[in-house]
């Protein structure tokens, strides 16, 4: 079963893992999910978890020692291999193949730094430790005001590839990214549902056409052309 380990200082970001299928596989116990609070290690009475950083400069990076107690109290099992994914827009990319690699990974835990982010040798050491493998991750080119979303986005993107957890596993091999082409990943073709005219918008003849032939050589088209346009919007 894949487990989840989630670290931060505002555990309540992750209450709305209880709902929808996230809650649901939680309850079945497709996935086993445990958020810890940072400040619970902590050694002093004031449970700090930052301070100001070496060589001047603004805001406070989070102490390497609380983080460290964290990772070891959860990482207890010496024979188990630990993903230890570190959120930061200094990260690689996340991806639909990234989730479809974490899917696969046992033991995950989640390092939600706050502030201007965790000591680095925090990073450092988890890489030197066999049985760790560290990867930082950015969920996209913008700054937020920690790791949290950037979990629930990630764990929603993964959880959802866990065989059982969505009930037709076939909506997931066509759909957006699951695909790709030698530019990247595509996009999926629009979805049209009743009525067949709404506010005088027709739905594409071939979708009523019950000509399966048809209506697939439509949707490959169609998702071509979405791909293209939108390859076209984001190139920089
Ligand atoms: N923490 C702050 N910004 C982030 C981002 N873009 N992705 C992941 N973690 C972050």
């Amino acid at each position: 079963m894949n487990k989840f380990d989630l670290i931060s200082i505002f555990p309540e970001y992750f209450e709305p893992l209880e709902l929808s299928l996230i809650g649901k596989a939680k309850k079945s116990g497709l996935v086993d999910i445990s958020v810890h609070n940072l400040r619970d290690q902590a050694d002093d009475n004031h449970h700090t978890v930052d301070d100001t950083p070496y060589g001047g400069g603004a805001g406070m990076v989070m102490l390497p020692e609380p983080w460290g107690a964290a990772i070891d109290a959860i990482a207890s099992n010496v024979d188990q291999i630990y993903d230890l994914i570190v959120l930061t827009p200094a990260g690689e990319k996340f991806s639909q193949s990234m989730a479809e690699e974490l899917a696969l990974c046992d033991n995950l835990i989640f390092a939600c730094g706050r502030y201007e982010g965790i000591d680095i040798r925090v990073t450092d050491f988890y890489r030197t430790q066999k049985n760790f493998r560290v990867r930082e991750i950015s969920i996209g080119d913008y700054v937020l005001n920690g790791g949290e979303v950037a979990t629930l986005v990630i764990m929603e993107a993964i959880i959802r590839l866990i065989p059982g957890v969505i009930g037709n596993p076939a909506s997931l091999e066509e759909e957006s990214h699951s695909l790709r082409d030698e530019n990247g990943s595509l996009v999926e073709y629009p979805s049209y549902t009743k009525p067949a005219n709404w506010r005088g918008l027709e739905v594409p003849p071939v979708l009523l056409s019950g000509n399966h032939g048809e209506i697939a050589r439509w949707r490959a088209e169609a998702a071509s052309a979405r791909t293209a346009e939108l390859r076209n919007r984001t190139r920089e």
